[in-house]
């Protein structure tokens, strides 16, 4: 039983490599079509905390506009792997989001980089 728990372990572990490896921006980021889709899955995903059109909400989630601190690839990253910070928790999305569906969610965050602050 432990061997097959350390074998389904080691092949989690290659299949998050491979995922992060493969994680490239795509050319079509801004295409007004991804954005769009974007928006609908940020809506219905994200807005509970990030607020809508991800001006930042009250539970510690930051606005996600005019962000030019972050790259894509860090967004991209925080998308997909969550983060803690005290008591505002970001969720995890790798498993529950495909990675094109997570660059879509970066390019509609990056189309706002000119909005807000
Ligand atoms: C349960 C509330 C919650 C939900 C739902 C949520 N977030 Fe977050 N998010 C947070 C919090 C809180 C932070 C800030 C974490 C910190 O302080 O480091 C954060 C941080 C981020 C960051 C990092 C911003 C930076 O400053 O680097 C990105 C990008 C992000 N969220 C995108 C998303 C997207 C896209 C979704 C939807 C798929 C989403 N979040 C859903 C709470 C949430």
């Amino acid at each position: 039983m432990k061997a097959a728990r350390r074998q389904y372990l080691l092949a989690a572990t290659l299949a998050g490599c491979a995922a992060a490896a493969h994680a490239q921006e795509p050319p079509d980021l801004l295409a007004p079509e991804r954005v769009e889709k974007g928006r609908a899955l940020f809506s219905e995903s994200c807005s509970y905390c990030h607020g809508e059109d991800g001006i930042g909400g009250e539970s510690g989630a930051p606005s996600l506009q005019g962000r030019k601190d972050v790259t894509a690839a860090e967004l991209f990253e925080t998308i997909a792997k969550g983060r803690i910070n005290g008591m505002n928790i970001m969720p995890a999305w790798g498993d529950s989001l495909t990675e094109e569906q997570r660059w879509t969610l970066v390019g509609f965050i990056r189309s706002m980089l000119h909005r807000g602050r």
